[in-house]
């Protein structure tokens, strides 16, 4: 395999600073930028008729889910294809999983018939930097548990970039269910990096313990929080993280709807064009309305579409990495 030599996308010796994507906190600024580029070119490939190029044809990738996924999973697999990799999925549903069988069998199973890479979502924090250790793949997190979700962070700062032209000194909110949120601490992770100002908003008991370790700012009412930023990140509220015994952190949906889900009047009140952003899948009436999420000023589906870019990019410097063995 030789990216260099088949892509389309020039590079130079220019490469990723780590062999795997494991979370944003490894990455340096210079990877984020080189990240960035990289997805600018793909993006062009991608507006293309023939939206495909030979860049991975050599290379075997596993997408291996053991938690659901529409957005990321259906994006990797695009992106994959759309670089000409050979692709094999496996969800843990159906799997010898549920016979007993532990992660890193299930995985050298897999490595075994010569799989390059792995993306994995797992719902487990550390499960795809364990797999780094033990597995001879490159690895991708694709979210694990309450801890990373770095290609949601890229394609988030990716898609700011895009609408306003500049991540430097913006003002992002992020507002909602931070404490069990990957997509949260990610962002956080990336929009420093990148020199945002960054703010988080919501209930007090879905903020984490160690939020002022963050270096972020907190505000608790949605009104205020709103008339700071330039840009509102709205997450979702992650019921099934809500703990075992069925007890969630807030009243009720409609409290919270009330008090952090962001409608047109509230949306209107603010007096300012806010960019509006969720990382999906959107309890619609909850985190956002309809007319909120479907609003002109709403990039979700952008952030969707960039994901393609993001992640082809992320494949192909991972897949430069790989050490060559002569033949
Ligand atoms: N944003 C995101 O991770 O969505 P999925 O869970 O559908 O992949």
């Amino acid at each position: 395999m030789s990216p260099a030599n088949t892509n389309p996308i020039a590079l130079g010796s220019e490469s990723l600073s780590v062999d795997h994507l494991l979370g944003i906190k490894d990455l340096t600024r210079a990877d984020i930028d080189l990240i960035f580029r990289t997805a600018d070119g793909f993006k062009e490939v991608l507006g293309r008729p023939i939206k495909k190029v030979p860049s991975l044809r050599d290379i075997t990738i596993a997408n291996l889910f053991f938690e659901s996924s529409t957005r990321t999973r259906v994006s990797f697999e695009l992106a994959e294809k759309r670089l000409s990799a050979d692709v094999v999925n496996f969800s843990s549903s159906g799997s010898s999983v549920s016979k007993g069988e532990t992660l890193i069998d299930t995985v050298n199973n897999i490595l075994a018939m010569k799989v390059d890479m792995v993306v994995m979502r797992h719902p487990d924090p550390g499960a795809a930097m364990f797999l780094a250790r033990h597995a001879r793949a490159r690895i991708l997190n694709a979210g694990d548990g309450t801890h990373e979700h770095p290609t949601q962070a890229l394609l988030d700062a990716y898609s700011i970039r895009e609408k306003l032209g500049r991540v430097k000194g913006v003002k992002v909110l992020i507002v909602g269910d931070v404490l069990h949120s990957r997509v949260a601490l990610s962002n956080i992770f990336c929009l420093q990096k990148l020199g945002s100002e960054v703010m988080l908003c919501g209930p007090r008991t879905l903020m984490p313990r160690h939020i002022r370790a963050l270096g972020v700012r907190f505000e608790d009412d949605l009104d205020k929080a709103l008339g700071w930023c330039d840009v509102a990140n709205m997450l979702r509220i992650q019921l099934e993280r809500q703990g075992g015994d069925g007890i969630a952190s807030f009243p009720s949906l409609r409290e919270y709807a009330m008090l952090y889900g962001l409608n047109l009047s509230r949306y209107r009140r603010i007096g300012k064009d806010v960019v509006v952003m969720h990382p999906g899948p959107i309890n619609r009436g909850v985190e956002v309305s309809s007319e909120v999420a479907d609003h002109a000023n709403s990039i979700i589906l952008d952030q969707v579409e960039n994901g393609v870019a993001i992640r082809m990019a992320v494949l192909y410097l991972l897949a430069a990495r790989i050490p060559r063995t002569a033949v």
